[in-house]
């Protein structure tokens, strides 16, 4: 996992629970909290810091991935506000995950592994696929979120199947309203 994720997860934290919470995280975790953007970092370190947070908040590990991803989207529009400028709307800026966000930030961060989606759209909603072995979906979740707000619609969110219940590959489906 590339630094500038963990950088925005510090981000959304301190900015929520305090740079305590954030400082009192790495001692629980013994982890160094030193992530250079470029980097890569063991996928593992962003498990045992969302655990660490939970034990702070009792809170869902996955409940908090998701803020965490709907906290991200204003910190990756100060960063890349290019990819918000090029899509009118979060339909248009999720369909150009595969297309054109992803395949930059893999230009920009060597080594990323950012997810491919299979997108299937109709008239009013979009099913994303999604399958990886880091199983974010909840990340997923929290950014369409935050691009809900961003560009001021309301969407819905399910998630018929999910990878945490033992399904092959996650489906969030978004409907418009
Ligand atoms: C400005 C917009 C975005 C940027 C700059 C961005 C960038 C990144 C970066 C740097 C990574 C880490 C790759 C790695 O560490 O190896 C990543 C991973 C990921 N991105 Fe994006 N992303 C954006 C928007 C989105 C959106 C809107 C979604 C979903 C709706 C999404 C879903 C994910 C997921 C789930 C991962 C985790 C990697 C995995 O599943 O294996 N991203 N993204």
């Amino acid at each position: 996992m590339k630094g500038v994720i963990f950088n925005i997860v510090e981000e959304v934290i301190v900015a929520k629970l305090g740079p305590a919470a954030w400082d009192e995280m790495l001692s629980m975790t013994g982890l160094s909290g030193v992530y250079t953007s470029l980097g890569s970092y063991p996928d593992a370190d962003l498990d045992t810091l969302l655990a660490a947070c939970a034990n702070l908040t009792a809170a869902d590990p996955s409940a908090l991935l998701q803020i965490i991803g709907e906290g991200s989207i204003p910190l990756l529009f100060d960063r890349y506000p290019q990819f918000f400028e090029n899509a009118l709307n979060a339909r248009a800026f999720i369909l150009s995950l595969n297309t054109i966000i992803h395949p930059e930030v893999r230009k920009l961060y060597a080594g990323a592994a950012c997810p491919h989606f299979n997108f299937v759209e109709a008239e009013n909603t979009i099913t994303m696929g999604y399958n990886s072995p880091r199983r974010l979906c909840h990340l997923a979740h929290g950014f369409i979120l935050g691009l809900a707000t961003h560009y001021d619609e309301t969407i819905a969110i399910d998630q018929p199947s999910c990878m945490h219940d033992g399904a092959r590959m996650c489906h969030i489906k978004l409907t418009w309203q």
